[in-house]
């Protein structure tokens, strides 16, 4: 058997053979067969647009791999720092390669004063912490003149980590303007999830960050921190490849990640949670999904047809912090729901399975974080893996400006209408 497919235009006879390699063929074969034929392919459902080495999925067996490691030894053994050293360079750090990575980390964590004093004065007191958080990225930008200066090594390098340093900063400050309390400076001191906790929740001179706590946010972070091409990293690739600075096309990925649809997912699961209420209404709940009157918030996913890897992890990370916080209440209910949804035709028949967002909501929930804040939560540790993908389409020669084809399906050519003639 060739690993090669041919195309034959039936209208001109013509045929092309391309090869197929990584399960991928060449669009280029249309072109060589008529170059104003294109391929109609909404949302990408079987598009590659682009070749990576960063993040590996197989839908089918619930497989997830970064730069070759499983999630869930990286889960198990990594931090979230060293996952982003993984992400960004390809291999896991030396001992000296991670000291001298979480130092220069550690040492970006500040932000300017006039973001903290005057530009987030900016926004309403009752403003959504993720608009915060996406408006505050973009203005990042404007404090570093050599953000623009993408083809320079050391400067990218620069950004890449001002931004995975200051993401939680960012994040804290959406938090704290929401709850009218004062900003808590980052404490160096403290590891990458522990100092994004401190700066959260300190209220007085000191806060003791418990160590279970401390681990699930990492795990957290490194379940979250990359998935391929999924929509806010494309938005990431295609904004980045106008060569617009990184803060820019960072901005533009959270800004994909906050819908419902995706990132937004995590708050809509414990909203639906909470108004599904108790157990004794699953079913009806699940009738009314089956009907078509909403989506089980939490379920399905474009490339997982079978359990997302990460919701497995998460699982069983919610009774470690139950453990601590106590168990929330609503963990019932989405046990339910979960065991409902698996045994339901309609669930099985298309392949919905839990997501990353199912059970994650539930442990952001019981440690203390509002709802409105779980995508900000989502967005901190994804944007190394938006950053390991702007690099590596910088680097990529195949890569162009994004520019896709369309159908058109408008009106053919007619003349202008006088109003008084309309
Ligand atoms: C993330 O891409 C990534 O990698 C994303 C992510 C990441 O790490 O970056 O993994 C993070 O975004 C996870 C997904 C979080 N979103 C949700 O939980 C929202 C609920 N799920 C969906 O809306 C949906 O499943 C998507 C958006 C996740 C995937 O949608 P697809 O692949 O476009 O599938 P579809 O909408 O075409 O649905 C196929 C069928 C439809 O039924 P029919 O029209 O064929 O009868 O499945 C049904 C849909 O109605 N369906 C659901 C459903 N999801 C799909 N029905 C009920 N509940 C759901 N959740």
């Amino acid at each position: 058997m060739r690993d090669t497919i041919t195309i034959t235009d039936d209208r001109t006879g013509k045929t092309v053979t391309v090869p197929i390699e990584g399960g991928v063929f060449s669009s280029s074969a249309l072109r060589e067969l008529d170059p104003s034929l294109f391929m109609y392919d909404p949302a990408f459902m079987s598009t590659a647009a682009c070749k990576s080495e960063i993040t590996y999925l197989d839908g089918g067996a619930g497989i997830l791999r970064y730069r070759g490691y499983p999630i869930e030894q990286l889960a198990e053994h990594s931090t979230y720092l060293e996952v982003a050293y993984l992400l960004l360079h390809g291999d896991l750090p030396s001992t000296d390669q991670l000291a001298t990575w979480r130092n220069d980390v550690t040492h970006h964590t500040f932000i300017h004063e006039n973001m903290r004093k005057r530009f987030v004065d900016g926004f309403h007191y009752d403003a959504h912490p993720m608009g915060m958080f996406i408006s505050s990225i973009a203005a990042l930008g404007t404090f570093y003149d050599g953000a623009k200066n993408i083809q320079n090594e050391a400067s990218r390098r620069k950004q890449i980590l001002r931004l995975i340093a200051k993401t939680p900063t960012l994040a804290a400050m959406a938090y704290r303007f929401s709850i009218g309390q004062p900003f808590n400076y980052p404490d160096n001191d403290l590891s990458y999830p522990a100092n994004f906790l401190n700066m959260m929740w300190k209220v007085g001179p000191h806060y003791e960050v418990d160590p279970a706590l401390e681990r699930a946010m990492e795990v957290l972070f490194i379940l979250h921190a990359d998935h391929e091409q999924n929509c806010g990293t494309t938005a990431m690739r295609v904004v980045g490849s106008s060569h617009v600075d990184p803060y820019s096309s960072a901005a533009a990925a959270a800004a994909a990640l906050y819908g419902p649809r995706h990132g937004g997912a995590n708050e809509a699961v414990v909203r639906m949670l909470s108004e599904i209420g108790s157990i004794e209404n699953v079913p009806a709940f699940v009738e009314s999904v089956k009907a078509g009157d909403g989506r089980l918030m939490g379920f399905g996913h474009r490339v997982y047809k079978n359990y997302d890897p990460r919701a497995t992890i998460i699982k069983k990370a919610a009774y470690d912090v139950f453990d601590v916080t106590g168990k929330n209440p609503l963990l019932d209910i989405a046990l339910a729901l979960e065991d409902v949804a698996l045994k339901d035709p309609y669930f099985i028949d298309r392949k919905l399975y839990p997501n990353v967002d199912f059970y994650s909501g539930l442990i952001y929930q019981a440690l203390g974080f509002p709802v409105d804040m779980f995508t900000v939560l989502f967005a901190i540790p994804r944007t190394v893996g938006w950053l390991a993908h702007w690099q590596e389409l910088l680097a990529d020669p195949d890569q162009k400006i994004s520019r896709p084809r369309q159908w058109y399906s408008g009106p053919g050519e007619r003349s202008y209408v006088a109003i008084a003639d309309r």
